[in-house]
């Protein structure tokens, strides 16, 4: 089968028009004469599509695909970010140059979820799972009661993690049907002295995705949100959550950022032995600059917020991504048997669509072949088998299209 379409031929007219900083123009600065290198240096700028023809459709759960446009305008700047003559990753993290990118980062972010004043946003580090440990650190005291949904993996670490730090109660595991459903609001028992619900908005590894949220019945009204999966896949009401946290590797950006959406009430209260590093308060009183901050990934993240808000925002984004997976969980559906998806239909994940094959002794050769058509990542998570193919906000629909075309001629020869 041949590439009906490349992802990247696609994204280059968009690319080549909104770059506003071609490699030619700082090429003009540029002195090949003054670099000692073994390699010679080119006398001409490598042209941008290059790269493009040589990429794959990615369908890894994270790190995942990132925009083309983004990671070419990033390549246009890596060198002499707009005329500073430095890289950003060469920049003093207090400078002029990097305060512009971390606010206007932050302020197109407020944009995309329309987070209210009353919400501060940390750019943090340490991935998701340091989350797991900040928001039992921040949010209660040793002996506080918390309550915790598991819908998959991800939140059962979170609870794990969490018994470290004060008492938090299961109210709710899908465990035992494989985590393929998300309970009924009203089955929830709970418990009104809790410090906070906890819950896992998509669960990566299971494709298992909360449509909506349940209403904290807690003393502080909290309800804390993992969204690293999900996060700008779609509009979020903020104002429903005390904290939204999220790693940046699926959706927004490389790894290494960590973002934290916190209702500012709860900010200070962390228990006494709270490392520095894990304190909100600390990150907060200093706009994330306390130390050092991942400031390549932070201007990685910008530019792929200006991105979304370049698409419309969220509800656009939203809707493409409906789409894409409409298009693929259809597949999957209509194949008489031949793919399965595990998940309960109205909580299956826009971004993460794991599916089986009913022959099993085929999954190595449908990834195999995949791979060679270059659409790779597919294998599902070592702990539940079978195939994955996470569709970020990135994935374009041409991706999807194509998976779905090979599926089926897939089907066809090993029906
Ligand atoms: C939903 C969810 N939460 C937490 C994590 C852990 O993230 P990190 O590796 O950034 O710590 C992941 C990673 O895949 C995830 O998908």
């Amino acid at each position: 089968m041949s590439m009906a379409t490349s992802p990247h031929t696609l994204l280059q007219n968009r690319t080549t028009h909104r770059n506003p900083f071609p490699l030619t123009s700082q090429r003009a600065s540029f002195k090949p004469a003054s670099i000692k290198c073994a390699t010679q240096v080119q006398s001409q700028p490598p042209p941008l599509t290059t790269q493009s023809q040589d990429r794959v459709f990615n369908f890894a759960a994270g790190p995942a695909i990132l925009p083309e446009n983004v990671l070419l305008r990033a390549q246009s700047e890596l060198y002499n970010w707009r005329g500073s003559g430095m890289s950003v990753m060469e920049m003093s993290h207090r400078g002029k140059e990097f305060l512009s990118i971390i606010q206007k980062a932050e302020s197109d972010l407020r944009s995309l979820l329309q987070i209210p004043p009353e919400y501060s946003v940390l750019f943090l580090q340490g991935g998701a799972t340091t989350q797991f440990a900040a928001v039992p650190l921040n949010l209660c005291t040793p002996n506080d009661a918390v309550d915790y949904v598991v819908t998959g993996s991800w939140g059962d670490k979170a609870f794990k993690e969490a018994q470290k730090y004060c008492k938090p109660k299961v109210i709710w595991s899908g465990k035992s049907e494989k985590y393929t459903k998300i309970p009924s609001f009203h089955d929830l028992e709970q418990n009104p002295e809790s410090g906070y619900l906890h819950i896992c908005a998509n669960e990566t590894i299971h494709g298992v995705e909360f449509k909506d949220y349940p209403v904290p019945m807690n003393k502080n009204g909290v309800l804390v949100a993992d969204m690293s999966s999900n996060f700008c896949s779609k509009p979020v009401d903020v104002s429903k959550f005390g904290v939204i946290y999220a790693g940046a590797q699926k959706n927004v950006g490389p790894s290494g950022v960590t973002i934290v959406i916190i209702r500012k009430d709860l900010v200070g209260k962390a228990q006494d032995v709270t490392p520095v590093m894990l304190d909100y308060k600390i990150h907060d009183e200093n706009n994330s600059l306390y130390n050092t901050p991942p400031c390549y990934g932070i201007y990685m993240c910008g530019l792929v917020f200006e991105d979304l808000l370049e698409q419309g925002g969220l509800v656009e984004v939203e809707k493409k991504n409906k789409k894409k997976a409409e298009i693929l969980y259809n597949a999957i559906d209509g194949s008489n048997g031949f793919y399965k998806s595990p998940v309960e239909k109205y909580v299956r994940s826009l971004m993460n669509v794991p599916f089986t094959l009913e022959k099993s002794e085929l999954e190595a050769e449908f990834i195999k072949e995949a791979a060679k058509e270059k659409m790779i990542q597919l294998k599902g998570h070592r702990s539940v088998g079978g195939m994955r193919a996470s569709i970020y906000n990135a994935m374009p629909l041409a991706g999807v299209e194509k998976l779905v075309a090979f599926m089926k001629d897939f089907q066809t020869r090993h029906a």
